[in-house]
């Protein structure tokens, strides 16, 4: 083929491009709206816990009171956590605990609801397991009455969680757990598509989740924050950010031209939370300055805040390392990233996309053409 006669419009990054369709989220950038199933985001958080809301993800159905607990690991899962190198991360460790949770249990094909609920109750485990033998202490094995939030907080410190920070954390993993054709989401789609195991979908998920921008931002809000320090520094600083011409971390999305629906969700929740008292005061007075300096350099771009913004103020207000922030993140996808395998199974179709050839015209080796 000519590369010059090629003549369809090309989206750089896809912008704009409609690849697939789903029943499962719809995210309404334009008018701050995200809704799970139909439902928002809002009365989700108010009215459901997570176990609710990834079997609303899972099956279509509305149904309060569901269980997940958090499982324990096998012992393959808990072999790659304790033979990762140094250096490896959080999310290298929620990859190869999906791993080898594949290889051992070998999902079959099409993706059900069952191993999705097995997988989801089995990562908080895992990265529970991984940060505690990060600091050299040993794995605790999950209690099968906490619910999976609880859990998690249970075996990261070995106490029985503070009720409002479970519940905190709880409405974290709601707002998390879906947010319709995101890359990573996609990625797991194009996996499912091949006819690939629902191990190998969530792996390639949590790989592109892994680059910084797609999860990465809530530890830079944090490290942001520190800096600050205290409201009376917020506008120096962020003066001298912007000058810099640096971003504004938490502020700012691609969808959303209005206040992202899950941040607002996510601060009414810490602001009832009496440990994150400190850490939120500081978090609202330095959103107010942001959002005032960002309207002033760009009035017509809509910069408001998002998600990952009351993101750090929650996750460090229940007392989670900045550190596993991503791997949280990557936790709670967990929901939306096989429910989208389901679907995708669910009417498969191999996702095979063209792409426009930009390279040399057919042509000979060197030394070889013109008088072959
Ligand atoms: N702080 C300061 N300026 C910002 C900004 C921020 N957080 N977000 C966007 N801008 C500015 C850009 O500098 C750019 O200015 P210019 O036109 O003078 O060059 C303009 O707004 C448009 O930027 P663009 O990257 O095209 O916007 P986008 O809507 O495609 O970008 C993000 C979306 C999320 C990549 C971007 O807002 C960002 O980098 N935010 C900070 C990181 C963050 O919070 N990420 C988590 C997202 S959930």
């Amino acid at each position: 083929m000519e590369p010059a006669t090629e003549s369809r419009s090309y989206s750089p990054g896809l912008e704009g491009v409609l690849a697939g369709e789903t029943a499962i989220a719809l995210v309404d950038g334009k008018n701050g709206r995200l809704t799970y199933r139909g439902y928002p985001i809002g009365e989700l958080v108010r009215h459901g816990s997570y176990a609710d809301v990834a079997e609303l993800l899972w099956t279509g159905e509305w149904g309060p009171g569901a269980r997940l607990a958090c499982a324990s690991l096998s012992p393959p899962v808990l072999a790659a956590l304790r033979n990762l190198p140094d250096g490896a991360n959080a999310m290298d460790a929620l990859r190869s605990a999906v791993s080898a949770w594949g290889a051992a249990e070998r999902p079959g094909w099409p993706p059900s609801a069952e191993q999705a609920r097995a997988l989801t109750a089995m990562t908080p485990t895992a990265l529970a397991g991984y940060a505690r033998l990060q600091q050299g202490l040993e794995p605790i094995e999950p209690d099968p009455d906490l619910p999976l939030a609880a859990g998690f907080l249970y075996q990261l410190t070995g106490e029985l969680p503070d009720e409002a920070d479970a519940r905190a954390l709880d409405a974290y993993l709601i707002v998390a757990a879906e947010h319709s054709f995101n890359a990573s989401t996609f990625a797991a789609r194009v996996i499912t598509s091949t006819k690939s195991d629902l191990a190998s979908a969530v792996c390639g998920a949590i790989g592109a989740l892994k680059g910084p921008l797609h999860g990465g931002a809530p530890t830079e809000v944090a490290s942001q924050l520190l800096q600050i320090g205290s409201p009376e520094r917020a506008e120096a600083w962020m003066r001298g950010a912007l000058d810099r011409g640096e971003r504004l971390m938490g502020f700012g999305h691609r969808v959303y031209r209005a206040y992202d629906p899950r941040a607002a969700a996510l601060r009414e929740v810490a602001e009832g939370m009496a440990n994150a008292a400190d850490w939120l005061k500081l978090a609202v007075a330095v959103e107010d300055v942001a959002l005032r300096l960002l309207a002033e350099r760009h009035p017509d771009r809509g910069l408001k805040t998002n998600v990952e913004y009351y993101t750090a103020a929650v996750l460090q207000g229940v007392g989670l390392p900045p550190a596993i922030f991503p791997a949280t993140f990557a936790m709670a996808r967990h929901a939306g990233w096989t429910a989208h395998c389901i679907e995708q199974a669910s009417a498969n179709r191999l996702i095979r996309p063209d792409v426009r050839y930009v390279g040399p015209a057919e042509r000979s080796l060197p030394g070889v053409g013109a008088t072959a």
